[in-house]
């Protein structure tokens, strides 16, 4: 198979989204009859390049966070920005993989992928192979015509990873891309993350239930506190990829993790 090289970006450094500054972030949800703190006053910088990954309790604000960042959710106060830039609103330089595929249904596979380079104006002859690239990349290659409902959920997952990356975007937020995907699956849905970030210098935030993944996976892991999400811990991944998930050193960090995680659950229930 061919090395599949990646395009560097060809725009300035002024515009390249640079370190993330999430400064004194808080977001308030008001209904009706309650309002809801998702998260309270949370500061975190996050390296250019890096591979972050956030682990904390079933509602503590975790989506709220990376809705913040892609700029799909507007803070109560504080600020996400990059260069003393402010992020405000959605922008092709920074791509989101959602849990739930997120995809149209109504369009092919390639046509998916194809999506963001449409709306940039980028002209079909390189949309398509773009397109074809990345679907390469994620192993569909023999099903880049096939319609949604035909791809079994893993299938599904690779698209929204090709569609994210196609843009080749600074940064990429991933809201449990592998939580739908039975355990094999997600073992090389993984491994194929790994040899995707071999290629590239994206920053990417990995939001995941599973403390071996994130271990597996990260530069750095954030835990969190029950809800309002705030830092309970960071803790430095300081082996290169790919790592064995068997290795003593590993089943220590990933259990030493889980532990501060229990305590959490712990104090919610
Ligand atoms: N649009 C909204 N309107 C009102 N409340 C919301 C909204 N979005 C999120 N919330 C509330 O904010 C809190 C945090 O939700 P969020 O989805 O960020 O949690 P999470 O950590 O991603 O949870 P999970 O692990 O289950 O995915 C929850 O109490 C949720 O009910
Ligand atoms: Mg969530």
């Amino acid at each position: 198979m061919n090395e599949i090289r990646f395009n560097k970006k060809q725009h300035s450094h002024s515009d390249e989204v640079g370190d993330i500054v999430i400064d004194h972030l808080s977001k308030t949800f008001k209904t009706d009859d309650k309002e809801v703190v998702a998260i309270k006053d949370f500061s975190l910088d996050i390296k250019k390049g890096e591979l972050i990954s956030v682990v904390g309790p079933s509602g503590c604000g975790k989506t709220t966070l990376l809705r913040c960042i892609a700029g799909l959710e507007k803070p109560t106060s504080g600020t996400v920005s990059s260069n003393g830039k402010v992020f405000t609103e959605p922008g092709a330089d920074r791509g989101m993989v959602f849990q739930d595929f997120a995809l149209f249904p109504w369009r092919s596979v390639r046509k998916n992928v194809e999506f963001g380079m449409e709306v940039a104006g980028v002209p079909k002859a390189e949309r398509r192979e773009r397109a074809e690239k990345y679907l390469k990349l994620v192993g569909l290659e023999n099903f880049m015509d096939a319609r949604i409902h035909e791809l079994s959920g893993g299938m599904k997952q690779r698209v929204g990873i090709a569609r994210a990356f196609v843009n080749n975007p600074d940064v990429i937020l991933m809201d449990e891309p592998f939580g739908a995907l039975d355990a094999q699956t997600r073992n090389i849905m993984q491994m194929e993350l790994v040899k995707i970030l071999e290629k590239t210098d994206q920053t990417i935030i990995f939001i995941t239930h599973s403390v071996e993944e994130a271990v597996f996976l990260s530069d750095r892991v954030v835990v969190l506190t029950k809800r309002p999400a705030e830092i309970k811990e960071i803790i430095d991944v300081p082996w290169p990829r790919p790592r064995n998930r068997t290795d003593p050193e590993f089943t220590a960090l990933r259990k030493k993790i889980l532990d501060e995680l229990e305590k959490e659950n712990v104090m919610t229930g």
